[in-house]
């Protein structure tokens, strides 16, 4: 992973960007021992591009209108790869990703959702746990494959369902756990101490 010099992420994300702020910040402090390569999204009105240039990283986007989804993909896997990125996290990044896309990050490409995955996966995963009932649920930080929030999992982190919770209180403590548990795994995989064995991510 590491060339000699500092791994570089690339961060993809269409929306809001919290993830990506807590990993940033994880990295200005010195938590990550990586840099941000580049910031990029499929929107160009995300908020998480803004803040990118708030903490004066590089950023872009690609316009996709009138692109299929492997014009695209291919398009921002040679705009990473050109930026020489080591490890893509998915930061709420609401595209499936192209084969070519995938095999262009072997082991280096990384989501978070927020359930406990299998449970929940696609949009509204917090919403879905609400309607399902279940008691407790969390978020998963997973290798990416070519199929939607699937791959081998790194880590999960469990969040009990309240009787009093709303989408809003649920999501909120969901999200406080995936901003802990994305620059866990992201410093697992750049430590590289990891094996791969069927769908199960284990520490070497
Ligand atoms: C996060 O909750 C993330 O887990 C989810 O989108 C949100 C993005 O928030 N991703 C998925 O649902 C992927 N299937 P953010 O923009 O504030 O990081």
């Amino acid at each position: 992973m590491n060339r000699g010099s500092r791994p570089r992420l690339g961060i993809l994300l269409s929306g809001r960007g919290s993830n990506f702020e807590a990993i940033a910040k994880n990295v200005f402090k010195g938590s990550l021992d990586c840099d941000i390569g580049f910031v990029f999204s499929n929107k160009p009105d995300a908020p998480g591009l803004e803040l990118a240039r708030k903490f004066g990283l590089p950023y872009g986007t690609i316009p996709s209108a009138g692109m299929g989804r492997a014009e695209f993909d291919a398009q921002v896997a040679s705009l990473l790869l050109g930026k020489k990125i080591d490890l893509v996290c998915l930061a709420g990044y609401m595209r499936i990703l192209s084969g070519h896309f995938v095999s262009k990050f072997p082991n280096r490409l990384l989501n978070i959702h927020p359930s406990l995955l299998p449970a929940f996966p696609g949009l509204d995963a917090q919403y879905q746990a609400l309607q399902h009932g279940v008691k407790l649920t969390g978020c998963t930080v997973h290798f990416v494959d070519e199929q939607l929030d699937s791959g081998p999992i790194l880590l999960q982190a469990p969040v009990p369902v309240l009787d009093e919770d709303t989408l809003e209180t649920l999501s909120q403590r969901i999200l406080a756990e995936e901003h802990r548990i994305y620059t866990e795994a992201i410093a697992w995989v750049l430590e590289g101490n990891f094996r791969i064995e069927g769908r199960r991510v284990l520490r070497t």
